[in-house]
């Protein structure tokens, strides 16, 4: 952990080290803001490409940082791929039109996508100067609670990977993995949130329909939802015998259990979650 500590501190504290971000949106943004926030790095030390005017004037003149900020295709955007390391977080849509441009360095730099469903294959061969890295990360990492799975591609240094662990544990928890487990890993952390959203929004319905107001109902549900994966967690209780905890013989949870298994919900959930797996992998 020193070591590491100090390696990140001594690659920082180079006058000339940057961390170049192409496409600086909400994904990047999440990743950026704590490192920043938690002073990991320096907000002259980021360079950034954005394509539209829009967000170039959003970014100089009202993100709470003074990072570098560039243009696509302007002549300065050479000084976003000089970076050693280079987060690349456009739409996957967006990736075609860019250009890379090698630097001179005798050593490759690095990308680290966290394109979802961009496969590290491709990456390779859009960024042949570079070493690629692929990540797949989740939406609460927009509150420091995400999850990051990530892949080495072939010949990133050590020292790179400790750095560009560090730049994601400040904003999530992570797991480094084969690139063959990165669909299944999207498919229940960046997919899964949506099922999350839309059972808190199925049950507080429930409450709208037993007579509570939406509001409340939804309060109530996320509180519930709260409580019971924390007690998931930090509890040496596993999910059956919490089951088994609420659930008496005759009761209100056995009907309200019976309900679900006759309309299959259990193997619903399976079959979305290896849906979500399958598009990725088609994609990829
Ligand atoms: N949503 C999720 O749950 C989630 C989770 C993890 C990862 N991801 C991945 O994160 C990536 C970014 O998503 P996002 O939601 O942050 O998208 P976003 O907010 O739309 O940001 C995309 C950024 O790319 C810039 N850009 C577009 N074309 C460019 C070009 N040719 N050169 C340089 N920059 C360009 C955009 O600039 P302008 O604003 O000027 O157009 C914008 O700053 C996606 O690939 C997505 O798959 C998403």
């Amino acid at each position: 952990m020193g070591g590491c500590k100090d390696l990140c501190l001594f690659l920082i504290n180079q006058v000339s080290f940057k961390l170049g971000i192409i496409g600086f949106g909400n994904i990047a943004k999440a990743i950026v803001n704590p490192l920043l926030e938690k002073k990991f790095i320096n907000p002259e030390q980021i360079y950034c490409i954005v394509k539209s005017n829009k967000s170039f004037d959003d970014i100089r003149n009202s993100y709470p940082y003074k990072i570098n900020v560039i243009l696509a295709n302007s002549i300065d955007s050479k000084l976003v791929w000089d970076a050693p390391i280079k987060i690349l977080s456009v739409k996957p849509q967006q990736l075609e039109e860019l250009i890379e441009l090698p630097s001179n360095k005798n050593k490759k730099d690095t990308i680290v996508s966290v394109l979802a469903g961009v496969s590290l294959k491709k990456l390779e061969r859009k960024f042949p100067n570079h070493n690629c890295v692929r990540t797949v990360t989740n939406i609460p990492i927009l509150l420091g609670k995400g999850l990051t799975g990530i892949t080495w591609g072939s010949s990133v240094d050590e020292d790179k990977k400790i750095f560009i662990k560090k730049i994601f544990e400040k904003s999530s928890k992570i797991y480094e993995l084969p690139e063959d487990y990165l669909d299944i890993f999207l498919s229940l952390t960046a997919s899964a949130p949506a099922i999350i959203a839309l059972i808190v929004d199925s049950l507080s319905d429930g409450g709208l329909s037993g007579g509570l107001n939406k509001k409340l109902s939804e309060e109530l549900v996320i509180e519930m939802i709260f409580g019971t994966i924390l007690l998931l967690k930090e509890s040496n209780i596993g999910t059956t015998e919490l089951k088994n905890m609420v659930t008496s013989p005759g009761g209100t949870t056995i009907s309200a259990l019976n309900i679900l298994e006759k309309r299959s919900f259990k193997s619903a959930l399976i079959e979305a979650i290896i849906a979500a797996r399958n598009k990725s992998k088609e994609f990829s």
